[in-house]
Formats: C-alpha cells, structure tokens, sequence
C-alpha cells in the first residue's frame, strides 16, 4: 500500500510498544519514518524492521523531558507531514507519593515535548499546505484510573491542546486528532505487572489491547481517507462497560 508515499512522518518513541507499531505501519504504507527514542540499539533495530518490509527509516535519540533536546529533534527531523506524538511515561503511584520529579517527568514528556514538535514542525506543515498531526492519549485521561492522577492529567492536557490545535490549524488545512488507547500489551506496560492485564477485564471486549491494533487506527486517523476527521480524541479501547449494581 502506498497511501503515505512522498510523506515522512516522525514518531516519537518508535524504538517501543506502540510507537513501534505505529512506526513500522507507516513505513509499510509507503512513509518514510524518522524513528525517535532515546535507546541507540533499539533504534537501529526499529529501522532494520522497517527496511525488512521494505520502507525507509531513519533513528534521531533524544530526551523528551529536556526541552532543548525536543527543539534539537524537531530541526534534525526537517521536513514533516506527520508528526505522531506518542512518546509517554505513565508512573503508577498515590498522589501523597507523586513527588516534585515525578510531577515534571510527566509534563515535561507527556505534554510540553509535543507541545515544543507542533511549534517547531507545524508552520512548515502550514507554508507546504498539507500535514497533520495525531497524539497517543490514553483513556485514564477522561476516566481517572486509580493511581494514574498525573499521567491521566497530563494526557487530559494533551487531549486539550489536540482540540485546541485543531481549531488553530484547520484554517490552513493541517488535522489534529488524538487516538485514545486503553491497556495495551507493550515492553512498557510490562512493567505495571498485573495492573494492564485487570485493566483489560475492566473493557468491554474484555481483554487487553495489541499495538498494532492502535497502529492501524492511528494510520487511519492520518491518512487522507479521515480527511474531514479533526480534533477529535478516538478512543481505541475495547469499549466501556455499561454500569452495573456492585457484586
Ligand atoms: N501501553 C499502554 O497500556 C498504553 C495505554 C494507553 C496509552 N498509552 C500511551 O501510549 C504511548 C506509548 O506507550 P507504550 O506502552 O508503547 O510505551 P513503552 O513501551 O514504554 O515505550 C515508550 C517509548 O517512549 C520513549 N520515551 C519514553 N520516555 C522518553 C523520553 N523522556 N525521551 C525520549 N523518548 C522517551 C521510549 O524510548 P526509549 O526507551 O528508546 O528511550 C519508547 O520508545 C505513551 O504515550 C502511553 O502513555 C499506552
């Protein structure tokens, strides 16, 4: 498929989980792919996967919670037609536990990098006349999730700003939409132990997610088929369960 050929697209945090899968179906549609992380190694290995099905990538490290480093990225990358911002951090813990570090690591990452990318890569988006841009939310950010207050927070920010960037940009024809998902299987969220496989029996479809299943969503989102498709938060979820009376 060739729906992104002639497009590049930067994911942050490919070199994981869902960027990954984000990554390498972009690439498999025809967009060439800016792979972002911090890991050098599984940089380099997310763009051999890539090149394995046939696409072209190639990796930029940098740190998303130093703002400097973000705007490094943003002119390393150059030209960009999508900008998926999906480079998270989402810590577990009681706000009487969530300290001053925890509080920046998340902001910092979660909303104030893609806040830096549109900046930078947005403008040139609008002097071309074409791009769009999708961010990875999650659903903690409509419904608290115990123990998930500053991450939900911060990803309700990001849900903000993907509203608020749709109406700034949609005048020149640049789409801003997030993809909302619930528990997905990823080397991240391996490490919450049981938590994302309870959070799985908490959907609809009972069970947790796969990243390519948010990946074909995001691709979605971006490709020219959601072309009337802006500013909306997609929830990729397995859907709510109804409310019932307690066992
Ligand atoms: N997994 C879930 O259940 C779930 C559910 C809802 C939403 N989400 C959201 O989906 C996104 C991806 O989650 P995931 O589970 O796939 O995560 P993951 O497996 O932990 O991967 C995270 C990725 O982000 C990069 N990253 C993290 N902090 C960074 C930093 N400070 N600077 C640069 N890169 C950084 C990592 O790069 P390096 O390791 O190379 O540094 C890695 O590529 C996140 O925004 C998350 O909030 C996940």
């Amino acid at each position: 498929m060739t729906i992104f050929e002639g497009s590049t697209a930067l994911v942050t945090g490919a070199t994981s989980g869902i960027g990954y899968a984000i990554a390498i179906e972009l690439a498999r549609q025809g967009a060439e792919v800016v792979v972002h992380g911090r890991n050098a190694e599984r940089g380099a290995k997310a763009v051999q996967d890539i090149e394995n099905v046939g696409g072209r990538a190639r990796f930029i490290a940098a740190d998303l919670s130093e703002a400097d480093d973000v705007r490094r990225l943003a002119a390393e990358a150059g030209e960009v037609d999508i900008l998926i911002n999906n480079a998270g951090i989402y810590g577990f813990a009681p706000t009487v536990e969530t300290d001053d570090a925890d509080f920046d690591a998340h902001f910092g990452t979660n909303v104030r990098a893609p806040y830096i990318l549109v900046q930078k890569l947005v403008p040139a988006m609008i002097e071309r006349g074409h791009g769009n841009v999708v961010n990875i939310s999650t659903v903690a950010a409509d419904k608290p999730a115990a123990g998930a207050g500053i991450y939900g927070a911060s990803k309700a920010a990001l849900d903000l700003l993907t509203k608020l960037w749709a109406d700034e940009f949609g005048e020149a024809g640049i789409r801003v939409n997030a993809v909302s998902p619930g528990p997905v299987e990823t080397e991240g969220s391996a490490e919450l132990g049981d938590i994302v496989e309870g959070l799985g029996r908490t959907r609809a479809l009972q069970r947790v997610g796969q990243a390519d299943e948010i990946a074909k969503a995001v691709a979605f989102v971006a490709s020219p088929a959601a072309s009337y498709i802006n500013g909306v938060v997609l929830p990729v979820d397995g859907g709510s369960r109804a409310e019932r009376p307690a066992a």
